[in-house]
């Protein structure tokens, strides 16, 4: 019974001391909400996202267009920081009515992308749309920062 045991827990442990030793490609960590939140929403580099073909390469580039084309995204041209600190506004609602969200105390530039009707996996064609608007987010977490990206108005 002990041996058995031990023949489980072993590869369990050599697992987690791969993990902890930072040899398992990063790809098979578990990504943090935070951290999925800023892979998909967040562009700081880029304020003027100018070209039309930004979204087919950052959907791309962001790894939104493994195993399906995610239908919709909203990238935001902003800081780190600024976005983070859109968690210290007061509770307001979602779009589907629930008071969880939190409003951005003044408009962002975004570039909100559409996946084109006519596009099909693995090929991924989007239309790049800008706008500039206030953004609605859910927090969670110490530190309490952005997790979901809700809806823009
Ligand atoms: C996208 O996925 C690849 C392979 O899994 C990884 O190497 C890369 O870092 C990912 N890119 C981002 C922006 O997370
Ligand atoms: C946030 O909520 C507090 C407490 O309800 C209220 O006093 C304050 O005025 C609100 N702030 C804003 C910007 O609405
Ligand atoms: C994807 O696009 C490439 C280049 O435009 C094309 O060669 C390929 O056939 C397309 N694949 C699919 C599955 O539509």
């Amino acid at each position: 019974m002990a041996l058995k045991k031990s023949l489980i827990l072993f590869p369990m442990l050599a697992l987690m001391l791969q993990v902890l030793l930072g040899q398992v490609h990063p790809s098979l960590a578990q990504e943090s909400r935070a951290m999925r939140f800023r892979r998909q929403h967040i562009d700081s580099d880029n304020p003027c996202a100018g070209s039309i073909t930004y979204c087919d390469v950052m959907m791309r580039r962001q790894n939104m267009t493994q195993g399906a084309c995610k239908p919709l995204n909203t990238f935001v041209h902003a800081s780190i920081p600024v976005v983070d600190a859109v968690c210290n506004n007061n509770f307001t609602a979602c779009a589907n009515g629930q008071r969880v969200c939190h409003q951005s105390s003044s408009r962002m530039i975004l570039t909100d992308c559409v996946l084109k009707s006519r596009s099909v996996y693995p090929n991924c064609t989007y239309w790049t749309n800008p706008a500039i608007k206030n953004i609605l987010v859910v927090c969670d977490g110490n530190p309490y920062v952005p997790v979901h990206f809700d809806s823009s108005i």
